[in-house]
């Protein structure tokens, strides 16, 4: 399912006249991926495989690259050096204008989640698909679903920044999951919620992989890497893949100090102190669903049955 122009939206396997035009079956691969800030190495020579429909968890201690990987899948960062490839799209050559494209496919929980703290949990998930044009009755519809499957259906209507951490994390994989992806990325989906609810999460990103979604989970939560059902565990350490975990089987980069005892004995870095919520701070959950989006409405009207040109395979 490399490179297939087909229809996401619409759920079928053919091109489609209609936008969004891109279509990612969701393979991703990354291909000697390096990305600096300044003398970091965020990302150091990455290579990895993950596959249509996988659970897959990305380990690894604060700093690690972790978040800076999931930057660079949905083009947020441009890496330095090599490839990524989402079913044989070249997201590092893609034309800016195509990018929000390419996002709609991408449902992200943002580590700090993102919301908008004065609209309630409904808006916030509704307003994914309000940006995508689609009729109020079946947006209302999917966004309570949404809501109801993270055990939120009695928040609906509280207002964002009123919300508890936990289910304001809730608002977010919602939000994330309503406009169904064939990409799932959450950074850290579970940090503020307590064991049996961060079960229950993980049992639900794991029943959206199971439909179909790749689902990437980031986490150093030692908790989260014994319970979920993952796919495959990739372990990341100072920008580096250190190991990788595929159900049964360990393989481990010996030629990289070992990490699975650090990987283990680590504690939950304390998080960054609970940020207010607020307008302001949504700017990067609006960089892929808001605000890009808005510009992608006026871009569909005039991009409609080609597909980008210029974009490398
Ligand atoms: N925009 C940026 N500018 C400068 N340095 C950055 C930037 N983004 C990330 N880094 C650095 O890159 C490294 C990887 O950061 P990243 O946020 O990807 O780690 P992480 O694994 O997500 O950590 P955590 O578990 O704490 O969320 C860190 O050293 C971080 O300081
Ligand atoms: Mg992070």
């Amino acid at each position: 399912m490399r490179g297939a122009w087909a229809c996401f939206w619409h759920s079928h396997p053919l091109p489609c006249t209609a936008p969004p035009y891109i279509y990612v079956g969701a393979l991703i691969e990354f291909k000697n991926v390096t990305k600096r800030f300044g003398a970091i190495e965020a990302l150091n020579d990455v290579t990895l495989n993950i596959g249509k429909g996988e659970f897959v968890l990305l380990t690894g201690p604060s700093g690690a690259g972790k978040t800076t990987l999931f930057r660079t899948i949905f083009a947020a960062e441009r890496p330095d050096e090599g490839e990524i490839l989402l079913s044989g799209w070249n997201v590092t050559k893609l034309r800016r204008g195509s990018i929000p494209y390419l996002r709609r496919n991408i449902g992200v929980v943002f580590q700090d989640f993102k919301l908008l703290g004065n609209r309630t949990a409904l808006q916030n998930v509704f307003l994914t698909l309000e940006i995508r044009g689609m009729p109020a009755r079946q947006i209302r519809e999917r966004s309570v679903a949404a809501l109801e499957a993270v055990g939120l259906s009695d928040r609906m209507d509280t207002r964002a920044s009123f919300l508890s951490g936990g289910e304001q994390q809730r608002v977010a994989i919602a939000r994330a999951v309503v406009g169904a992806p064939s990409i799932l990325l959450a950074d850290e989906p579970t940090g503020n919620l307590d064991p049996v609810l961060a079960s229950d999460i993980l049992r639900l990103l794991s029943e959206v992989a199971g439909k179909g979604t790749t689902v990437v989970v980031a986490t150093h939560d030692p908790l989260v890497v014994q319970t979920a059902a993952s796919d495959m565990e990739v372990m990341l350490d100072r920008g580096k893949v250190v190991g990788t975990r595929r159900a049964n089987a360990v393989e481990v980069d010996a030629s990289q100090e070992p990490r699975n005892e650090e990987l283990q004995n680590e504690e939950p870095e304390a998080e960054e102190s609970e940020a207010e919520v607020s307008e302001a701070e949504v700017s990067e959950a609006e960089e892929p669903q808001a605000e890009e989006l808005r510009d992608e409405e006026t871009q569909d009207e005039a991009a409609v049955e080609e597909p980008p040109e210029g974009e490398a395979k």
